[in-house]
Formats: C-alpha cells, sequence, structure tokens
C-alpha cells in the first residue's frame, strides 16, 4: 500500500469544544408557535436543547405528550411549561408541529395537525415512503420540500436515523462519482430505541456486574456485554424492517431506484451515537484524496481520519455533536479496479438523525 494520503483529521473531542454552548432565549413575538408532540421522550427532549443551541425562533412552545405525563413541568429558556396530553384540539393555532410519539401517534393526529394549518416535520416512519411527502436531510435534497412554510400545513417527513447518518456522509460522494452499490453494516445505540431503551441497558450493565439476573423489558436479548440483530420486525425476505427503510429511504431521499444498497443493522451496548461501515462501489475511478476533499468540502461532515495515530470517531467522541464524522475513507482491494471504497462513518442519532434533522427542516420552512 502506498504512503496515505494527506488527510484533513479534525478530532471530534476538538470538534466538542465548537459547539454552540449558548442558552439565549430564541422566544421572539413574530416567532411560530411549535407543538412538540412527544415532549417527555428522547427525541422530544432533543428537540429542546436543539431549539435553543441553534435559537431556532418561536413565540410559544406546546408541550405534548400522552395522558401520562399531562401536568409534569419543564423549565426552559427561563419559562414553566406544563405538559398537556395530545388530542385533536392540540394544533389550534400551531405553526410547525414536531412529532416524536411514534408512528401510530403520528398516523392518528398529523393528518389532524396539518388541517388545522400546522406544518409537520415528522419523526417516525409512519409517512416516510408515502407518495408526495417530502422525505428530507437538509444537506442532501432540501428541494424536495420547496413550497412548504410554517403554518401553511402539510407533513414533511424526517428520514430514519440510520439513514440520515449514511448519507449526509454517502451523497457527496454520490455527486462526485456516482455510487452504483452502497453496503452497510450499523452498529446502533441504545438511544435510538427510546429512553426506556437506554435505562434498560444502564439497568442490565448494573445487575450483569453485580451477579443479579437482568431485567428484560425493551428487547427480545440481554443487551448488556451483548450485540444483536436490531430489534424491527423482520419482513419476508429475511432482512428486517430497518434494513429495508435503508434501502428504500436511500432510493427515496437520493432520486434514484438504480443505486443498489443492502443493510445489516445491528445494536450495540453503546448508550448514545450510532457507527456505520459503509462500503461503496462507483460508476467511476474514485481516489481516496479526492473522495477526502469531497467529504471536507460537504455540509454537516467533519473528516475525523488519522492513519498514523490510528485513531478515529468513535459514538462516545460524536454524541451530542451535531455533525456526521467520517474516517477509515480506504480504497476497497477486493476490487481491481478504483471504483471502491470504504468508510467509517459516526453521528449522533438522537441529534442530527431526528432533532437536529427535524429542526434544520423548520428552519426551511421560515
Ligand atoms: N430515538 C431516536 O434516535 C430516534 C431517531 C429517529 C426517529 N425516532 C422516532 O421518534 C419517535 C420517538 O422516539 P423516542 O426515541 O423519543 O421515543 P421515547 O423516548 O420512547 O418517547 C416517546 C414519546 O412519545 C410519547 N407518547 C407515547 N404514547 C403517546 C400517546 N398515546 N399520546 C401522546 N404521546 C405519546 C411519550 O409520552 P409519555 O412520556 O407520556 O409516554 C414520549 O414523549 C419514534 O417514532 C421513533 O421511531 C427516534
Amino acid at each position: 500500500m502506498g504512503t496515505a494520503p494527506r488527510r484533513s483529521s479534525v478530532s471530534p473531542s476538538r470538534a466538542q469544544s465548537r459547539r454552540s454552548l449558548s442558552v439565549r432565549a430564541a422566544k421572539t413575538e413574530n416567532g411560530p408557535t411549535i407543538a412538540i408532540a412527544g415532549v417527555t421522550g428522547a427525541v422530544g427532549q432533543e428537540f429542546l436543547r436543539v431549539i435553543t443551541e441553534r435559537k431556532f425562533p418561536y413565540s410559544n412552545i406546546k408541550m405534548l405528550a400522552s395522558a401520562r405525563s399531562a401536568g409534569r413541568q419543564y423549565e426552559f429558556e427561563g419559562e414553566t411549561y406544563t405538559v398537556e396530553e395530545l388530542t385533536e384540539d392540540s394544533f389550534k393555532g400551531v405553526d410547525i408541529a414536531l412529532f416524536s410519539a411514534g408512528g401510530s401517534i403520528s398516523k392518528k393526529y398529523a393528518a389532524v395537525a396539518s388541517a388545522a394549518g400546522a406544518t409537520v416535520v415528522d419523526n417516525s416512519s409512519a409517512f416516510r415512503m408515502t407518495e408526495g411527502v417530502p422525505l428530507v436531510i437538509p444537506e442532501v435534497n432540501p428541494e424536495a420540500m420547496a413550497g412548504y412554510r410554517a403554518g401553511g400545513g402539510g407533513i414533511i417527513a424526517n428520514p430514519n436515523c440510520s439513514t440520515i447518518i449514511a448519507l449526509v456522509a454517502v451523497a457527496p460522494l454520490h455527486r462526485l462519482a456516482g455510487v452504483k452499490r452502497m453496503v452497510v453494516s450499523t452498529y446502533q445505540a441504545a438511544s435510538g430505541a427510546g429512553q426506556a431503551a437506554m435505562e434498560e441497558l444502564e439497568l442490565q450493565t448494573r445487575e450483569v456486574l453485580d451477579g443479579k439476573p437482568v431485567t428484560q423489558n425493551i428487547f427480545p436479548f440481554q443487551y448488556a456485554f451483548n450485540v444483536f440483530s436490531h430489534n424491527s420486525p423482520m419482513t419476508d425476505n429475511g432482512y428486517n424492517e430497518e434494513e429495508m427503510k435503508m434501502v428504500k429511504e436511500t432510493h427515496k431521499i437520493l432520486g434514484t431506484s438504480d443505486i443498489r444498497v443492502t443493510a445489516t443493522c445491528i445494536r450495540v451496548p453503546v448508550m448514545r451515537a450510532h457507527a456505520e461501515s459503509i462500503n461503496l462501489e462507483f460508476e467511476r475511478d474514485i481516489s481516496e484524496e479526492e473522495a477526502l476533499r469531497a467529504l471536507a468540502a460537504a455540509p454537516g461532515i467533519q473528516v475525523a481520519d488519522d492513519r498514523a495515530a490510528n485513531w478515529f470517531p468513535t459514538p462516545l467522541s460524536v454524541s451530542h455533536l451535531d455533525d456526521v464524522f467520517v474516517g477509515r475513507v480506504r480504497r476497497d482491494y477486493s476490487r481491481d479496479d478504483a471504483r471502491g471504497l470504504n468508510l467509517w462513518v459516526c453521528g449522533d442519532q438522537v441529534k442530527k438523525g431526528a432533532a437536529l434533522n427535524a429542526i434544520q427542516i423548520a428552519e426551511l420552512l421560515l
């Protein structure tokens, strides 16, 4: 193998210090009224943090969850908000409704919210593949939501978290050399399955270390000190739903079903942030240097690829960060030509895979 190319290497720990730590209130009279359906959950809580970090303007926030949480109070940007039960009447006067309460709740209430004039940004899988519903990663296909505005109604879908993290990295390379085939293996964190899954991982870890039997409520396998196939339902073709989402959503977002995609989705006992190994085949030769240049220039990406130190992104080092981190950019030597590359990609899926991506969509509505 030749000399390693010169690499733009940004360390996630250094990048961490760039994070916006501002807590300046984004409340403003002229801002939209926002509703967060599922505010008590992992993504719902992240919405609040991202609104503050990005100073997303709002005049009021309606905090919605199930009847179980009604009456719960949150301090947010100096004000006290009381969680209300999500009902059909929740969306009067709402301009932007952020949904993260699960697919069945989105199916039941997103159309109601849209009819009331709210523009819905939905984190569930309920409408992702519905014709006419834009499926948007703002760095990749913002044009898909042209014409949508806050208060104008309609539903925009946030893609699956693993798909977002993969495509933020893959899209610039696709534009450069045309991706023909993508083989992806995911290493998915507990946070992707919500607050209760994170609690189960923590509890089981303590139980194993204490020599106690493990409590299993969320996953079909012991999660602590284990690795297993993604817990989404199995489909007829032997792939689980998470894997098929990566196939179908990639086609919809990149606007072509010519790219052959195959995925293996795995849960790993990591609290937060997903990692993915991605093998790409291109229509033409592509060098590591070209790929690194395109990645470094693309929005939402940081290249962290230090071969000399054998140092690359990890879920821990990218947790709570906005960008998708790409490392281990290397030629696929199983091929006789120079049309193959391997990448290692890490991204915080509660953030870029869910709340941040949705708020970026909401920014495009203003
Ligand atoms: N976690 C991720 O990284 C991620 C990434 C992409 C997409 N998503 C999607 O985002 C959605 C939420 O995920 P999550 O991880 O935040 O889950 P979570 O932590 O389990 O939170 C679920 C939220 O939904 C609310 N909810 C449940 N039943 C409800 C009902 N009948 N009426 C109103 N609200 C109800 C819960 O309220 P209570 O507290 O009152 O029960 C809670 O606020 C899911 O569709 C998920 O697939 C998640």
